[in-house]
This record gives structure tokens, sequence and C-alpha cells, in this order.
């Protein structure tokens, strides 16, 4: 009795756990077969991703999927697109900057473009340029060697340089050359001197000049502007300097006679200090946002690429004057330096120039100052001197 109930209930058991499944699979198919029949809800059917999808949107359709939030700050520098923040000031909602075609690289976002001219073209041709023009003079001084006969080292005859113009020169040149040596290394210190000093060195340095740099450029600013008004009257060309200049300045034989300056200082000072002393100084303003104005990351990348450009034209033509006036031409240096020069320099040098003096049109002595030996001025007193025609 006992036996055959227990045979019965295992009997049901294995009867419902057979039939469980089937029961289950039945009510899934019913459940399906009403799910088609029946419109779906539109809160559950996903919808397919738009490129103009809003993060919400995009977040029911493909949850995870952000690219509307990446698209809405890439097009943030887009006219009308910039997000909203909190924080005031200008250009803040603008995360990524909009696109701009450059010379020479391809059409990108503006702060991809500006890194790009200036990683590809601006530092590498710059860089080749500078070395170039020291190779060029180191070839030319041992091929040639100094420039002229005379050592300057005669009696002082002519005042070449007032002391005003010689303050305004040195103030100048001291500027310059923390400008360039302080820029030198900013642009290129990683290629030449980051191997050999290391990391940490590199990096003090590289601020101390980088604010060297930040104090100097006011300073080269004021002092370029009194030497650009001091020296202009005797920089415009005349006809003497296409004589010069038809001759190359009697580079391949006798000098040429040319007035104070000869067509090649000319040339410098128009070509390789005043002009681009002028686009230096006003990018640089801009960079140390000096000028009343609304820097916007645009302005500093159009002035950071006007600003190299410049530094390279002005450093490899004034390399050229830093040369002539040291190594370049015998006794030139001594001229800058006490302000005289002997009657042999002034008349082999800028002979029209020294007529004028001997002929009182220009003041030996024009500040007054006695020459530095005391020895008063005696223009054409080393004499015998050629008389020459007038250009
Ligand atoms: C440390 C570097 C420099 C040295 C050694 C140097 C040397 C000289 C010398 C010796 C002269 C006299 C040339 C002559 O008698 O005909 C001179 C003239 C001159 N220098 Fe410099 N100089 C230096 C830097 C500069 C800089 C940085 C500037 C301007 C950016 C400059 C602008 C001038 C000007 C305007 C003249 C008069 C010549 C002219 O107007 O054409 N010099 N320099």
């Amino acid at each position: 009795m006992t036996l055959a109930r227990i045979a019965s209930a295992t009997w049901l058991c294995l009867a419902i756990a057979a039939a469980a499944p089937v029961a289950a699979q039945t009510s899934a198919a019913d459940a399906a077969s009403a799910a088609l029949a029946a419109p779906a809800p539109t809160e559950q059917v996903a919808a397919e991703p738009r490129p103009d999808d809003s993060a919400a949107a995009r977040n029911k359709s493909q949850p995870g999927n952000n690219a509307p939030v990446w698209r809405a700050v890439r097009d943030s520098g887009e006219p009308g697109k910039s997000g909203t923040v909190n924080v005031p000031g200008a250009e803040q909602g603008v995360l990524i900057q909009p696109t701009v075609a450059y010379p020479g690289v391809r059409p990108n976002n503006a702060g991809e473009a500006w890194r790009q001219v200036r990683n590809r073209w601006l530092i590498p041709y710059g860089g080749a340029l500078l070395l170039i023009t020291l190779l060029a003079l180191a070839l030319f001084y041992w091929r040639r060697g100094a420039l002229g006969h005379s050592h300057n080292d005669g009696r002082p005859a002519v005042e070449r340089f007032t002391p005003l113009e010689r303050a305004a020169h040195w103030t100048n040149a001291a500027a310059f050359v923390v400008l360039g040596v302080s820029g030198v290394v900013m642009a290129f210190g990683k290629f030449f001197l980051l191997p050999v000093i290391g990391g940490t060195l590199f990096g003090w340095l590289a601020y101390a000049l980088k604010t060297a740099h930040n104090f100097a450029g006011p300073m080269f600013a004021v002092s370029l502007t009194v030497v650009v008004l001091i020296f202009v009257k005797d920089n415009i060309a005349n006809g003497a300097d296409f004589n010069w200049l038809a001759k190359a300045g009697g580079m391949l034989g006798h000098q040429v006679p040319s007035h104070r300056f000869n067509a090649a200082e000319k040339g410098i000072f128009w070509w390789g200090m005043t002009i681009p002393g002028l686009l230096m100084v006003a990018s640089g303003l801009v960079l140390d946002k000096l000028l009343p104005m609304t820097y916007l990351r645009g302005d500093m990348q159009i002035a950071l690429m006007v600003h190299i450009c410049a530094a390279v034209v002005m450093l490899v033509m004034l390399i050229g004057h830093i040369y002539m006036g040291t190594v370049g031409v015998n006794g030139a240096l001594k001229g800058m330096r006490t302000g005289w020069v002997d009657a042999a320099w002034a008349a082999e040098h800028h002979l029209l120039w020294f007529n004028d003096v001997r002929a009182g049109k220009i003041a030996a002595n024009r500040s007054g100052v006695a020459p530095p030996d005391g020895t008063g001025v005696a223009p054409g007193a080393d004499a015998p001197l050629p008389a020459v025609p007038r250009a």
C-alpha cells in the first residue's frame, strides 16, 4: 500500500517536471505572437542613431556612445555653436577652435594647424637658415679674413657715433642678445641642449630665459625706437648706394666710396632691423599681453607665427651685422666702442662722408665731447688722402 503511494507520487512529480518546459515554451510563443500582433509602444523601440542626436537621445539609442558631446566640443568654435559656460570671459565656450587653412599644412582646427606650421615649417627651416648663415660667415672669414686695411688705431679724427648714439646702440644690442639667446633656446633648445644637460636643468633654464625674454622685450622696443629715430636720416638710399651695390661694395677689389653708411648697412637697417623689428615688437607686445585688447587664441597663434618669422629674418641679418661689427671689418668695433675713427679708417670705408667732414659740411665733433685720448679733433690730419668725386 505504502509502496504504491510512493510510486504514484514519484510518477506525478516526473509528469509535472516534464510538462513545465512545454508549458513555458507555449506561453513564450503566445507572448511573442501577441507582441507581433500588437503595435509596439514607441519608448521601447530603439531609434536609429542620427548625426544630429542630442546627447539624451543618443544615450537612449546607443547607451554609452557620447558622440554628440564630442561633436559639440569639436564644433564649439564654429559661429553660433559655442557652448554655454558660467566662467565669464571671451571664447570660454569654445573648446576647440574652428578650422583654418594656413599655407603649407592641411586645413585643420586652428590649434592643430598652428602647431603644424610651427613644428613642420618655422622651426626646421628657420633653424636651417640660422645654421647656414653661421656656416657661410665662418667660411667667408676662413677664406677672406677681416676686411679693410686700416685698423682704426691712429689719432681719433672724426666722431662717428655720439655718446647718445652709442648708448642707444648698446642698450638695443644688449636687449637683442638676451632676446636672441633666450629665443633660440626656447625654439631649438630641445634639440641641442636637452639631450646634453637633461630635463631638470633644461626646464629651469628655459623657464629663466623665458622670463628674461619677457623683460628684455619692452627694453628692446624702446631702444629700437630710439635707434631707428637716431639713424634713419643717414640710412635713406641715394645714388651712391646703387653704385656701391653694382660693384658689390668692393668685395672683388677696392672699397667703393659711400656716405656715412654704405648700401649693405642701409639694407640691414631697413630689412634686418626696422621692418622685422616692428613686426617683432608688435607681435611680442601681443604675446606679452601688453596691448589693451581682447586676447583670443587665434590672435596669439598668428602673433607667434609672425614673431618667429620676423625673428628668423632679424637673427640672420643681425648675425651678419654682428659679424661685420666685430671680426668682419677691421677697426669698426672701435668706432662704436669709443665713438671715434681715425682719418685712414674714415677715408677707406666711408670716403664720401669723410669728404663732407673735411669740407666742413658735417661737424667732426658733433657731441662736443673730446675723444678718449684727449688729443682733440683734427680731421684729415693723418693725410695724405685721395680726393674723390662725389657720387
Ligand atoms: C652685440 C651685437 C652688436 C655689435 C657687436 C654691433 C656692432 C656695431 C658696429 C661696430 C657698428 C658701427 C658700424 C660702422 O661704423 O659703420 C654698428 C652700427 C649699427 N648697429 Fe650694431 N651691433 C650689434 C647689435 C646691433 C643690434 C641688435 C642692432 C639693432 C637691432 C644694431 C643696430 C645698429 C645700427 C642701426 C647701426 C648704425 C648703422 C646703420 O644705421 O646702418 N646693432 N653696430
